[in-house]
C-alpha cells in the first residue's frame, strides 16, 4: 500500500503535512502529500509500493505531534455503488490477513461526520464480509492489525489498516472522555487527556498516586488542580486569579497569589508540575528547562500556545532547543513527547520526564 492516512485536527492539515514530509524523509520513505484545508487528515502517497506500510513500521505515531491515527491505504475507492459497497471494499483489503477489529470512521469534519450514522450501518456487513473473506478474524482479537475504511465523502472511501502496536486505541483517533460535572473548567479534560496519552494504565498506576507533591502554575479556576486531587495528590496552585471554593475545601490544595515565573516550590519532593499559564510558547518552555536544571520536578505536563504560522517548525525548534538546553545543563536522562491534543485547541501539550530509568 503506498497512502499513509493521517488524521488531524481540522485546519491543522498543513502542519500535520510538513511534519510527516519530515519524519518520512528521516526514514527514507520518499513520496509527496496531498491535502485539503479544513478536511482533517492528511495523505502522503508513497512512491514506493509498500512505502506506507514500512512508515507504519518505522514512525511511531506517539512520535508524531499533529497525527491522532495513521493508517496504510491503497487508492482512493470512489464511486462506490449504493447497492453493494461491500464487494469493492473487501476486495480493496485482500492483501491484509486475519485482522482483529474494524473501524468505519470519517475524518473529524462536521460534514463528514454527517456519515457517521451510514458508516455505523455499514459496519456490520461489511465486518461479515471481511469475515467470510478470512480478512478479519471472527473474534475481535487486539494483538492483530485493525481494519480502517474512512469515507472522506459519500461512496467514497480508503480502506487499509493500522498495526496493534502502532495506533491509536480510539476510534477516528479521539478519546471519549466524559466532562465531570463537579470540575471547575472545561479544560480538565486537556489534562485527563494528556495523562492517558502518555502514560499507560500501569504507568498512570505508579506515577499519579496518592499523597505526591505537585505545583499547577497558571491554576485558575482549578480544572487542572482537580484532576491531581482527584488522584489523592496534594497541589501548589499558583495564580493571582480566584481558585474554586470546593476545591480548597479538600484540604489538598494550597494557593499561592503569585507570579508563576517567579515561583519557587515550597517544597523539594515535587513529583508532578503542570503548567496551563497563556502566554509565549519559548518562554514557558524556558520555564520548565529552569526547573528541570534546578532538579525541582519528575515529570511536567505543560501546554505551548501555538503560533498563527509554522505551527511545526516553531513546535520543534522549542523543543530540539529543550533537549540542548537540557543536555548542556547536565540533565542527560530525560524523554520529551508532544501531541496536539483533542481537547487542545490553538496549543500543543508536552510531557517532559526527567530521570525515566530511576525508580520513583
Ligand atoms: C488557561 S487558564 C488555566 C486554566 C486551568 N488550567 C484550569 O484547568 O482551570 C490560564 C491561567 O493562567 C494564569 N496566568 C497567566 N499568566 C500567569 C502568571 N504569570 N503567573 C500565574 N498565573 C498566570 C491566568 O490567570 C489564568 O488563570
Amino acid at each position: 500500500m503506498n497512502n499513509l492516512i493521517l488524521y488531524c485536527r481540522s485546519g491543522y492539515e498543513k502542519d500535520c503535512a510538513a511534519e510527516i514530509q519530515q519524519r518520512a524523509q528521516e526514514v527514507d520513505v520518499a513520496g509527496f502529500v496531498k491535502t485539503n484545508r479544513d478536511d482533517a487528515y492528511v495523505v502522503y502517497q508513497t512512491f514506493e509500493e509498500n512505502g506506507a506500510e514500512v512508515l507504519l513500521e518505522k514512525l511511531p505515531l506517539t512520535s508524531l505531534i499533529f497525527a491522532r491515527q495513521m493508517f496504510a491505504a491503497g487508492e482512493l475507492l470512489s464511486g462506490l455503488p449504493e447497492g453493494d459497497r461491500v464487494t469493492p471494499i473487501v476486495a480493496a483489503l485482500s492483501d491484509v490477513q486475519r485482522a482483529g477489529e474494524i473501524r468505519v470512521e470519517t475524518p473529524d469534519t462536521n460534514k463528514a461526520k454527517e456519515l457517521s450514522g451510514f458508516c455505523r450501518k455499514l459496519t456490520v456487513p461489511l465486518r461479515q464480509g471481511l469475515r467470510k473473506a478470512g480478512i478479519l478474524l471472527a473474534k475481535e482479537n487486539p494483538k492483530r492489525p485493525i481494519i480502517h475504511v474512512c469515507f472522506v465523502a459519500p461512496g467514497k472511501a480508503y480502506a487499509g489498516y493500522s498495526l496493534s502496536y502502532n495506533t491509536s486505541p480510539h476510534f477516528m483517533g479521539i478519546p471519549r472522555l466524559k466532562f465531570p460535572s463537579d470540575a471547575p473548567s472545561r479544560s480538565t479534560l486537556k489534562l485527563d487527556e494528556a495523562f492517558g496519552q502518555f502514560l499507560t494504565s500501569q504507568e498512570q498506576e505508579e506515577r499519579l498516586c496518592s499523597g505526591m507533591n505537585s505545583v499547577d502554575l497558571g491554576a485558575c479556576p482549578g480544572g487542572w488542580t482537580y484532576q491531581l486531587v482527584k488522584r489523592g495528590m496534594f497541589v501548589a496552585a499558583v495564580d493571582n486569579g480566584p481558585m474554586e471554593q470546593k476545591l480548597m475545601d479538600t484540604g489538598q490544595v494550597k494557593h499561592y497569589r503569585a507570579d508563576g515565573f517567579k515561583f519557587e516550590p515550597p517544597r523539594k519532593n515535587i513529583y508532578w508540575l503542570v503548567c496551563d499559564m497563556v502566554e509565549k510558547p519559548s518562554r514557558v518552555a524556558e520555564l520548565m528547562e529552569y526547573w528541570a536544571i534546578q532538579g525541582w520536578y519528575r515529570e511536567a505536563i505543560f501546554n505551548l500556545k501555538l503560533p498563527m504560522k509554522s505551527r511545526y517548525k516553531e513546535v520543534s525548534q522549542i523543543l530540539s532547543t529543550m533537549s540542548e538546553i537540557l543536555k548542556e545543563n547536565q540533565v542527560k536522562d530525560f524523554k520529551i513527547q508532544c501531541k496536539h491534543l483533542y481537547h487542545d485547541r490553538d496549543e500543543v501539550t508536552v510531557h517532559l520526564w526527567l530521570n525515566p530509568n530511576q525508580g520513583i
